[in-house]
């Protein structure tokens, strides 16, 4: 695959009404990634399932999607993206079991961000408090949960950005890369430009974090 890739950042549905300023992987990107390391019959983790977009493009592509997400309310949404409530666990991937989910293929996933300064726990969505290098902590400590229930050889695709705030970078796509790498084998990247003028571009060209562009980090479950 190339690694870099150039993409309209769009949805294929609408966000629900109280959720629309809400961060959301486009389906074009979810595609890509699916398109490139699965088959049809395989088995998609999303152990951060958000509003469900991995799980829905999965299931048009004739894949099977599971997924763990945190927040009550998002857990809905993913069911129902998913079109199946039973596929999708309400709980922190910080505790996932091998009851929870099947041995899956694949995994494609957006961790919840956290800029460096911030004193907000990203992984209790943004309730109770957290430094970065607990936060870091928690990455690692979330991937080898998400180890344990990937297939040998099962590739992995992290969406994660690095984030400009006030002047100052916080590295995080790197500094992400950097301890997952502790348990899974690091195959990566690939560095995903944004085509601007939608929703949730500032009006130069750049979103949320603060640019343009986002990685795709790729990982391969090289234990089993
Ligand atoms: C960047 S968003 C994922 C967005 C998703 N790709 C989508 O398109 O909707 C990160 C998600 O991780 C969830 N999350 C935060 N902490 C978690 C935890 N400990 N376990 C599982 N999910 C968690 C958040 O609630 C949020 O929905």
């Amino acid at each position: 695959m190339r690694t870099f890739l150039s993409l309209e950042y769009a949805h294929d549905t609408a966000l629900p009404a109280d959720h629309d300023d809400e961060f959301r992987t486009p389906h074009a990107l979810v595609e890509r990634f699916l398109r490139e390391y699965s088959e049809p019959g395989d088995r998609v983790l999303d152990p951060f399932a958000g509003f469900g977009t991995t799980l829905a493009v999965a299931e048009r592509l004739d894949r099977e999607g599971y997924g763990i997400e945190y927040d009550a309310d998002r857990v809905e949404h993913a069911r129902d993206a998913a079109g199946d409530a039973e596929v999708v666990h309400h709980g922190s991937v910080l505790d996932l079991d091998d009851t929870w989910v099947p041995a899956c293929d694949v995994c494609f996933t957006s961790p919840p961000f956290m800029e460096r300064t911030d004193t907000r726990n990203p992984f209790e969505n943004y309730a109770g408090e957290s430094t970065y290098d607990e936060y870091l902590e928690d990455i690692e400590r979330a991937f080898s949960r998400v180890e344990s229930v990937l297939a040998p050889g099962a590739r992995v695709v992290l969406d994660v950005s690095n984030m400009k705030y006030e002047e100052r970078v916080t590295t995080l796509a790197w500094d992400v890369a950097d301890r997952v790498s502790n348990v899974l084998h690091y195959d990566g990247e690939v560095v995903v430009g944004w085509d601007a003028g939608t929703d949730r571009d500032h009006g130069d060209g750049t979103f949320g974090y603060g640019y343009d562009h986002s990685y795709c980090l790729t990982f391969t479950n090289a234990t089993g």
